[in-house]
């Protein structure tokens, strides 16, 4: 009863910010992303006669406390979901660096969420894997899926239409992500109590959901026409408006350091003199910037004569969940 399976983390181009349902990880509005070549979780899951307890392993270390609680939780809705009982050994390694808002949540679920079900000879669709993934972490919905990927926040009360669905597969448009990475510790403020404060707090988020509509549709438009100037100046303008949300918290808190702007007028500045280029920011300091393949190396090069600039891992459009031997 063991399975191991890959799963790829995503970058939103439009933010999941905000639950409507912290125990059904129900968000507010939908949102865009694409899955990236360059980062990944891989996890195995063994069902165990012999354990009195789920046993998580991370990166060759046995975790306990809360991470080990959440895995824990997690496996409780597998095993109901499974009609199975017993406890499971979950290891796991991250190709990514760990909750530093490069998305390890969302590969990680995802490739548990694949893993575990697998284990069991569970029979589930792409769609039940992404309602499965997303009780994990909510980015991880989007995870299932390679190439661009929409989770639809969905209306039913027990989450049963919350899910992600392909917008264009990996190989049907090819754009490069820059990961800059300006700090590599983990963040302060992670997602989840960054997200709850600012609904809960923040004057800013009503703002936040009504102009939510209009840059779903926009990006949406732009992937199917590939239209990449479209694309860009929508999922930049998200990203900054998600963060403004986070300044009008209370307390009010900024994912932001030095060296994010720094990058973001480099960013700016490569569009004055006529490089397509658009960043983004989730929950940490560090930057993606998107351009296309044709400009990734003069980017590249001009990023990197920041000193702020500690790496820069080149990505692509990425695969979705697949099953390994082992
Ligand atoms: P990130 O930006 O990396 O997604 P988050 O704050 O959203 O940061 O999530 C970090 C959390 O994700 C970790 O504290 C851990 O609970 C979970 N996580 C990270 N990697 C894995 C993994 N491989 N398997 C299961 N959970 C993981
Ligand atoms: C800013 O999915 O990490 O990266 O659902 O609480 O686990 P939880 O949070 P998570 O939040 C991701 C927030 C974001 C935007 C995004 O990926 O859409
Ligand atoms: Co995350």
């Amino acid at each position: 009863m063991k399975a191991t399976a890959r799963a790829h983390t995503n970058i939103a181009l439009i933010k999941y910010w905000g639950k409507r349902d912290e125990q059904l990880f129900l968000p507010m509005n939908n949102s865009i992303s694409i899955t990236l070549d360059r980062f990944y979780t891989t996890t195995s899951v063994s069902f165990r006669e012999d354990l009195s307890a789920d046993v998580f392993v991370l990166d060759g270390k046995e975790m306990g406390g809360h991470e080990r609680e959440k895995i824990s939780g997690f496996l409780n809705l597998v095993r109901r979901t499974a009609n199975h009982q017993g406890y499971a050994v979950v290891d796991s390694l991250n190709e990514v660096p760990t909750a530093a808002g490069f998305a390890s949540s969302a590969s990680g679920f995802a490739a548990l969420a694949a893993a575990s079900t697998r284990a069991l000879n569970f029979t589930i669709s792409n769609e039940g894997l992404s309602i499965l993934a997303r009780q994990g972490s909510g980015s991880a919905s989007r995870s299932i899926y390679g190439g661009y990927a929409e989770w639809h926040k969905g209306t039913c009360q027990d989450g049963s239409d919350s899910f992600a669905t392909q917008i264009l597969p990996e190989n049907a448009w090819d754009l490069s992500v820059l990961s800059v990475m300006v700090e590599a510790r983990q963040k302060k403020v992670l997602s989840r109590e960054g997200m709850r404060r600012t609904v809960e707090t923040s004057p800013f988020y009503a703002g936040w959901l009504d102009s939510l509509e209009i840059d779903l549709s926009a990006a949406r438009d732009a992937i199917h026409k590939q239209d990449f100037e479209q694309l860009g100046t929508v999922l930049e303008r998200n990203a900054l408006k998600m963060h403004a949300t986070t300044f009008g918290a209370n307390p009010p808190f900024l994912y932001w350091t030095g060296a994010t702007i720094d990058v973001m007028q480099v960013v700016q500045e490569l569009r004055e003199n006529g490089v397509l280029a658009y960043f983004t920011i989730d929950a940490g300091p560090n930057v993606k910037v998107i351009c296309q393949p044709a400009d990734e190396q003069v980017v590249k090069d001009r990023l990197l004569e920041l000193e702020c600039v500690q790496d820069i891992f080149l990505c692509h459009p990425g695969p979705g969940i697949h099953y390994l031997t082992t």
